[in-house]
């Protein structure tokens, strides 16, 4: 028994030939085990099972208890007995091969990284109004995080944005964009993901950037959901900015999201167009907090506007000194004193104390071809 080797229990013995290639695409090595005795044995530890119609009808005799991480494997169109055996073993999910060898690629290459010790947290953050300091927040949330040695993912979800790598001031650094990434899966390995992304590096830690272009169409929802994954799978905190029309790829994020702050100026349009967002958000099963950032000309008060938009008050920040000037000239360093750095690191405290939350699909049955 190895307990980072991902198991197969196939007893069709084409389809096991096919695995192994894919194993080693995958850069990993496959337990093949030959019976429910066996199977049992690797079950508890194994990072990944995969069965075929024999393993999966064998291991549900063998009342073999259910766990996460099983995929059926198959080459016919998913016939209706197997669904409701890997049904019975709480399989993730039904793989038809060849149209699904990319997704188990992947998915051999995960498993072989190994879980988190601890999964990732993800942020989202959304502006209240244009220019509302949403895209500012977001980096100065990332680079909080590098600066107390936590790994970090910046994932853009705003297509007109202008690009998240222009705030960090990264626009000319080699490294993958959106465009650049063919995601046709639903699921990226991590280490993949971040080998072909710009990065800061801090001792150990690490904070990766997934920018929009400024060209283009913005992320799919899939492509947001299988990047926010990759990253939180990694351990990461996993921070995205969320442009402020809510479609889907927004959504998608939004919707694995532990955390939305929205930021408002203490201003009384951007005070009406919060409430509107938070309802939006509310409606979607957001948990949702609010930062207002200074100053305020009519002399609104933070919670007066938390009141108003009926979304909890998470912090208050003063306006940051210098720093249209440190944008323009792509040297974007919030102070650790400033007012950037402790609405971010306020931030960083509540998202690490809230819990996961459940994902959509997590240990369902999906399709995957
Ligand atoms: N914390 C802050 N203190 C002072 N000024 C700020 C702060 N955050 C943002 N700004 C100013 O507001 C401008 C817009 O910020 P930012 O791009 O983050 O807004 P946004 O909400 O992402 O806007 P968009 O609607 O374009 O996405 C910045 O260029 C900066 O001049
Ligand atoms: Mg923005």
């Amino acid at each position: 028994m190895n307990a980072n080797r991902p198991m197969a229990f196939v007893a069709d013995e084409a389809l096991l030939d096919d695995l192994l290639k894919l194993a080693v695409a995958a850069g990993c090595d496959l337990e093949r085990v030959p019976d429910a005795a066996a199977a049992r044995h690797s079950w508890p530890t194994a990072p990944l099972i995969l069965l075929d119609q024999k393993g999966v009808a064998e291991c549900v005799a063998a009342a073999i208890p259910t766990r996460d991480a099983i995929v059926v494997v198959t080459t016919d169109p998913e016939p209706p007995e197997l669904w409701k055996q890997a049904m019975q073993i709480g399989a993730e999910r039904v793989i038809t091969l060849p149209g699904a060898e990319p997704w188990l690629i992947s998915a051999l290459a995960d498993a072989l990284e190994g879980p988190a010790s601890h999964p990732g947290k993800v942020l989202a953050v959304v502006g209240a109004r244009g220019g509302a300091g949403a895209s500012v927040f977001t980096v100065a949330v990332g680079l909080t995080a590098l600066n107390a040695g936590e790994n970090t993912l910046l994932v853009d979800c705003d297509p007109r944005g202008g690009g998240l790598d222009v705030v960090l001031g990264a626009e000319t650094e080699e490294g993958c964009r959106w465009p650049d990434l063919q995601l046709s899966a639903g699921r990226i390995a991590a280490t993949a993901l971040y080998n072909a992304l710009p990065v800061r590096r801090k001792g150990e830690a690490h904070l990766s950037l997934l920018s929009g272009a400024r060209k283009g169409e913005g992320p799919a929802p899939d492509a947001v959901s299988a990047v926010i994954e990759a990253g939180r799978r990694a351990g990461d905190v996993v921070v995205c900015d969320i442009p402020r029309q809510l479609e889907s790829a927004g959504l998608s994020a939004i919707d694995r999201a532990d955390l939305t702050i929205i930021v408002t100026p203490a201003e009384l349009r951007a005070t009406i167009t919060a409430k509107q967002l938070a309802q939006e958000l509310q409606t979607r099963g957001a948990t949702t907090q609010l930062i207002v950032r200074g100053p305020s000309p009519g002399g609104l008060r933070a919670d007066e506007i938390a009141a108003t938009t009926g979304v909890p008050l998470l912090t208050t920040m003063r306006p940051e000194p210098h720093l249209a000037q440190s944008l323009e000239r792509g040297n974007f360093n919030p102070r650790t004193r400033g007012p950037l750095t402790q609405a971010a690191r306020t931030t960083l405290t509540e998202l690490a104390a809230l819990p996961t939350k459940p994902r959509r699909g997590q240990g369902g049955l999906r399709a995957a071809s």
